[in-house]
């Protein structure tokens, strides 16, 4: 079995939620209290022994490659400041011996596109896919190592999934299962944004895939769906007819980045997590609470 050493990072949607904030600037690069959205998600594939990060960008095309390459002015500077610390979080981006790849998507034509842009870099191998504004904290492996550990069990695609409220079903795509004799949820259909009425489950599938290379031509073969856009959902809907397909339920909290609620949680909750700003954030929090609610009173 060919082991997973490549990750596509779909980077060049209209991010149309968070304008203005995006006019200029992937959604992916807003931060989670100090550290880009699509850094995470590059971190959580390195911690998954992936050594090959392909990033399919749009038209914001420079705030990407510019984050992960070398700064020297910055690095110069930092140095001679003798700021050692913040130098080593400048350096320390991501780990030397990965690499990155940058594509060009010249439209947005939807997420199933974007995945078919990185064809000539992927090629004939396994590979992950990564929504970085799906933020997904878990230890002590991240979710794409949980997967690839499914991977390595069953050798087939894996789609990472959660149960969502009904009346969210018709922002996710929705799988049907069955049990597999191992206790593995195999994938019987999926469908793209069902209203609750019509979904077959509440089983929603989230930003992490990993998949075998015949969704390439899956994905050629894929007519436009909604809204005018190639769906990934509809180029799995036709591997399942040849492949198995696992859905896994993965450890840990997901935090959707890419509505304003969600991002909201996450600076939150990651704030209160982190060692040098947690207690004061946590008083001011706290403080906080207890005025509005004495406004209200
Ligand atoms: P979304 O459905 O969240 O769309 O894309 P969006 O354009 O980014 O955001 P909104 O809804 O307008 O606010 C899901 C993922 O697919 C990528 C996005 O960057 C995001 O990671 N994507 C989407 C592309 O790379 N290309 C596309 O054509 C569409």
């Amino acid at each position: 079995m060919k082991p997973i050493r490549k990750a596509v990072f779909p980077v060049a949607g209209l991010g149309t939620r968070f304008l203005p904030a995006t006019k200029a600037n992937p959604k992916e690069m807003l931060p989670v209290v100090d550290k880009p959205l699509i850094q995470y998600a590059a971190e959580e594939a390195e911690a998954a022994g992936i050594d090959s990060l392909v990033f399919v960008i749009g038209r914001n095309k420079r705030a990407i490659p510019d984050h992960f390459d070398k700064a020297y002015e910055l690095e110069a500077e930092l140095s001679a400041a003798g700021k050692r610390k913040l130098l080593e979080t400048v350096r320390n981006v991501l780990p030397s011996d990965v690499s990155c790849v940058y594509l060009r998507q010249a439209e947005a034509l939807g997420l199933g596109h974007a995945v078919l842009c990185a064809k000539p870099v992927v090629e004939n191998e396994p590979f992950a896919v990564l929504l970085a504004d799906d933020l997904i904290k878990a230890s002590p492996q991240g979710c794409i190592a949980q997967m690839v550990g499914i991977y390595q069990r069953f050798g087939c695609s894996v789609l990472a999934v959660e149960e969502v409220p009904w009346v969210d079903t018709r922002r996710y795509g929705i799988v049907s299962t069955v049990d597999g004799v191992e206790g593995e949820l195999r994938v019987t259909s999926i469908v793209e944004k069902p209203a609750p009425e019509v979904a077959p489950s509440n089983l929603a599938v989230v930003g992490r895939y990993i998949l075998t290379p015949l969704i390439f031509e899956k994905l050629a073969t894929t007519p436009r769906g909604a809204g005018g856009e190639i769906q990934l959902t509809d180029a799995i809907a036709a591997l399942l007819e040849v492949e198995p397909v696992i859905a896994y339920r993965f450890q840990g909290k997901r935090y959707d980045c890419g509505s304003k609620v969600g991002y909201l949680q996450a600076n939150v909750e990651y704030a209160l997590d982190n060692p040098e700003l947690g207690r004061e954030f946590a008083a001011y929090l706290d403080e906080l609470c207890r005025e509005r609610r004495g406004e209200r009173l």
